[in-house]
């Protein structure tokens, strides 16, 4: 008798030799009908919800859900498995600066999934060094490192920054969110997050963001880096002062530490300009460092870890990642940015960003102490708790996430129209007194 194994084996050669795997390949090559057309009805995932499948229950409990399954989207739309529709305020936090669906986008990665899927990074890859490319031009960084989010860009940076000056302590701020992992968590400061896993590594000492006299002080001959978002964005998004990060370059420049700019959330187009930083000095500030994630791929996982200077590069073996800077996510995140450029979405999100704030300004609630932000990126500070407004205006049909408890945070996608934004305004006019 023929051991089980080996019989599997050759049913599978010849199922390979046989029509259904270039039949599949010939499916993927066609665009489905009108991709960016939006259904209210729930499409493909029926199957899922008559699985018994369909709760969260078998998803362990990092984040204190909506009690909103969503099933499709399209623009700034998405839909629940009800076919109620909603305005999309959040953007997966940030992450779909062309929206959900576009059909460019979705036309990219139908192309980019039939060319190689991952080659590892044992090889040279086209679109992994286009994108490389790409991003040195708009950052004014000389090289590039691939990873998978933006926990693992930070991850990066720390370890670059530690490998080239050989020092072992950061700085950062105060209210600083830089990731989950055990390294960038070491970065982020609110202490529900970090004292359930410490003593945490790297050693980092926290500074007032906004404070550049507060960096100078904690400033030690152990300091490696600086690690800052241009933009605060977990913390209810905190715009820093003018000259905040220009000062700090030419503090860190004097004091032999680098500079790592966090644009996790504040960059991809969001705030007007690809990073957030490159609107600062009038073109002078450049960090060591730069970190990005979320909307580079419209939502793909991807994170990157840009640098400058010949001193800023790993040796083989010092880092790596099997998933990071694959064929396909950088293929995609190359035609994103094109389109970022070509439909001028970072001028759309300073018009609606700005169309937003004004608004609310002038609607003078009693219950919004504040409203700041840049482009996209949006925080409306409330008088006390932000949810009960974040759960009048669902109902409404739009959706926003809480930051810090006491703001409402809007990251939508780049692509809202003027429509969208009269829509969202209204909506809150109504729920918020
Ligand atoms: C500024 C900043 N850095 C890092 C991260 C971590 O990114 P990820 O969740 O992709 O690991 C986030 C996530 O919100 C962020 O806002």
């Amino acid at each position: 008798m023929k051991p089980v194994a080996s019989l599997h084996l050759k049913k599978e050669r010849a199922h390979l030799k046989s029509g259904p795997h270039v039949d599949a390949h010939a499916s993927l090559r066609t665009v489905p009908a009108k991709s960016g057309s939006y259904s209210s009805t729930p499409g493909n995932s029926s199957s899922v919800q008559n699985s018994g499948f369909s709760d969260s229950r078998f998803l362990m409990n990092t984040y204190a859900r909506y009690p909103v399954s969503l099933v499709s989207g399209n623009g700034c739309r998405v839909c629940d498995k009800t076919g109620k529709t909603f305005l999309d305020m959040i953007g997966g936090i940030a992450c779909v600066p062309l929206g959900h669906a576009h059909p460019r986008f979705v036309e990219s990665v139908q192309r980019h999934a039939l060319g190689l899927t991952n080659a590892s990074n044992l090889f040279h890859t086209e679109n992994a060094a286009r994108l490389a490319g790409k991003l040195c031009a708009i950052s004014g960084m000389d090289r590039a490192f691939f990873s998978n989010s933006g926990t693992e860009a930070n991850e990066a940076a720390l370890k670059l920054a530690m490998a080239a000056t050989g020092k072992k302590r950061f700085i950062a701020c105060t209210d600083a969110f830089h990731g989950r992992s055990l390294g960038s968590l070491s970065a982020t400061f609110e202490p529900k997050y970090r004292k359930p896993f410490e003593p945490l590594s790297p050693p980092v000492d926290f500074v007032p963001y906004g404070d550049v006299a507060a960096i100078k002080a904690a400033l030690t001959p152990r300091t490696a880096a600086v690690i800052v978002e241009p933009i605060q964005g977990e913390s209810g998004v905190i715009v820093p002062p003018e000259n905040y990060l220009l000062e700090l370059l030419e503090l860190c420049e004097s004091k032999d530490v680098l500079l790592i700019a966090d644009e996790v959330q504040s960059g991809n187009g969001r705030t007007g300009t690809y990073f957030e930083y490159l609107s600062h000095g009038g073109g002078r500030f450049k960090p060591h460092i730069v970190t990005t994630a979320k909307g580079l791929a419209n939502g793909l996982p991807i994170g990157a870890t840009l640098a400058r200077g010949i001193d800023l590069d790993f040796k083989p073996g010092q880092h790596g990642s099997t998933f990071g800077g694959n064929s396909f996510v950088t293929g995609v995140a190359s035609d994103v940015l094109d389109l970022l450029q070509k439909e001028k979405l970072m001028e759309n999100a300073v018009l609606q960003g700005n169309r937003i704030q004004a608004a609310i300004s002038q609607m003078n609630k009693k219950s919004v102490s504040a409203v700041r932000g840049k482009g996209l990126m949006i925080g409306i500070q409330m008088d006390g708790a932000a949810k009960p407004a974040m759960e009048a205006l669902r109902p409404k049909g739009v959706l926003v996430n809480v930051a810090h408890d006491c703001a409402i945070r809007l990251l939508p996608p780049l692509v809202l129209s003027n429509n969208d934004v009269n829509e969202f305004v209204g909506a809150f006019n109504e729920v918020v007194v």
